[in-house]
C-alpha cells in the first residue's frame, strides 16, 4: 500500500504470519527502468513468500522491470490495474487499464516471456459507467489467454473522475457475488477477493464459499496482530505465527540493524502502532512510540519499555 507499507512493514508482518503472501506496495516500471530506482526492490529474505506489485503499461518496459524483479528475488510478478490515482492515470496504468484488456494481455504475455516467476494481475470489477458484468468476463479472459493463473479482484468498481484513491477504497459499492460468478465462469483461475474484508472469520467464509484466496489490506495494518497472528492457525491450519509480545522482541535486533545502518527508529515503528489494539494499555503503547521514536538518538530500549509496560498493564489492570 502505497505511502503505508515498506520493507519495515512486511518484516514486522512476516513475523506475525509465517504462511501469508505478502505484497509490496505499487513499484512503476519507469522509475526502475528509466529511472534506475533499484533501491525501490531492497528487501530482506525473511520478508518471503513475497509479491512484487509494478504499475506500468508498456510492455517492453514492464517486461524489463519484471527481470529486474525476478534478479532482486522477487517469487511473483503482479500487475496493478487497479488504482485510480490521478498520479497514475497520467501514466495509463493502475485502474484505468481496466478499459483496455487489450494492452493488459500483451504486457502479461511480455512478461510471461521475460521471467520464469508467476504474473498474477490485480484488478477492479470496472470503471466509471463499465458494465461489470460484461467487462469482467472479457478482461479475465484475455488475461488468462496471455498466461495469467492467478488474480486479485478489488470487489468494486474505481470511479476515475470526481473521487479521490481514499474514496475509491470506499464508495463505490462492492459486489462480492459477482467475484463468485468468476469463479464459477473461469473455475481453473486461482481468483482472491479483496475489499471490505475486516476479520478472518469473513476471510473463512469467502474460502468456503469457493473462492481461492483473500486480500487483506488496511485490516491487516492497523490490527496486524488480529488479522496476521492467528491467520496461519485458523487459515493455513499451522501453528507458526508470533504473538504481538514476540513479534515486538524479535523486531529489536532488526531496529538496532536499522539505527546502525543509519535509519531512525519511527521509521520502523511506525508499523507497530496498532499491534496490541484493542488491548489493555494499546493506547500508551501508541503514545510511547508516536511521541518518542522521533526523538535524536531514540532506540530499542524505548520500545522495550513500552512492552514492558503494556505487559505490566495486562498482568495488572488496575494500576493504583
Ligand atoms: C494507503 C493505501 C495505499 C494503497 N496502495 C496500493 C498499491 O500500491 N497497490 C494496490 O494494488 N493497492 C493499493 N491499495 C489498495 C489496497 O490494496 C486494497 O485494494 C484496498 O484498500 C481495499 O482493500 P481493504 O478494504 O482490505 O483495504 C492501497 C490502499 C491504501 C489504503
Amino acid at each position: 500500500m502505497m505511502d503505508w507499507t515498506d520493507r519495515h512493514c512486511r518484516y514486522l508482518h512476516r513475523l506475525l504470519s509465517g504462511q501469508t503472501l505478502l505484497y509490496t506496495e505499487m513499484v512503476t516500471a519507469p522509475a526502475l527502468v528509466r529511472g534506475g530506482a533499484l533501491h525501490l526492490l531492497e528487501h530482506s529474505p525473511e520478508e518471503q513468500p513475497l509479491a512484487l506489485q509494478l504499475g506500468g503499461s508498456d510492455p517492453g518496459e514492464l517486461a524489463e522491470a519484471a527481470r529486474l524483479g525476478v534478479q532482486a528475488g522477487y517469487g511473483e510478478i503482479n500487475l496493478n490495474c487497479g488504482c485510480p490515482s490521478d498520479r497514475v492515470q497520467s501514466g495509463t496504468f493502475g485502474a484505468v487499464l481496466m478499459k483496455d484488456p487489450a494492452r493488459v494481455s500483451e504486457c502479461v504475455a511480455a512478461m510471461r516471456l521475460a521471467v520464469d516467476a508467476e504474473i498474477t494481475v490485480k484488478c477492479r470489477i470496472g470503471v466509471d459507467d463499465q458494465d461489470p458484468e460484461t467487462v469482467l468476463p472479457e478482461f479475465l479472459s484475455r488475461i488468462i489467454a496471455a498466461g495469467c493463473e492467478r488474480v486479485t479482484i478489488h470487489a468494486r468498481k474505481a470511479w476515475l473522475q470526481g473521487l479521490s484513491p481514499k474514496e475509491n477504497r470506499d464508495i463505490p459499492p462492492l459486489d462480492y457475488d459477482l467475484v463468485y460468478r468468476m469463479k464459477q465462469l473461469f473455475p481453473n483461475l486461482h481468483i482472491s477477493i479483496n475489499g471490505g474484508i475486516t476479520s478472518l472469520t469473513q476471510a473463512c467464509g469467502f474460502l468456503d464459499g469457493g473462492l481461492d484466496g483473500v486480500m487483506i489490506g488496511r485490516a491487516a495494518y492497523h490490527q496486524p496482530a488480529d488479522i496476521l497472528s492467528r491467520a496461519d492457525t485458523e487459515v493455513f491450519g499451522d501453528p507458526g505465527g508470533s504473538s504481538a509480545e514476540d513479534a515486538v522482541r524479535a523486531m529489536l535486533p532488526y531496529m538496532e540493524a536499522h539505527l546502525a545502518g543509519g535509519g531512525r527508529l519511527h521509521q520502523v515503528t511506525r508499523h507497530m502502532l496498532g499491534l496490541f489494539a484493542g488491548r489493555p494499555g494499546a493506547r500508551g503503547w501508541r503514545r510511547a512510540l508516536s511521541e518518542g521514536a522521533h526523538r535524536q538518538g531514540a532506540g530499542p530500549e524505548l520500545v522495550e519499555q513500552a512492552l514492558e509496560a503494556l505487559l505490566a498493564l495486562a498482568a495488572d489492570p488496575q494500576p493504583v
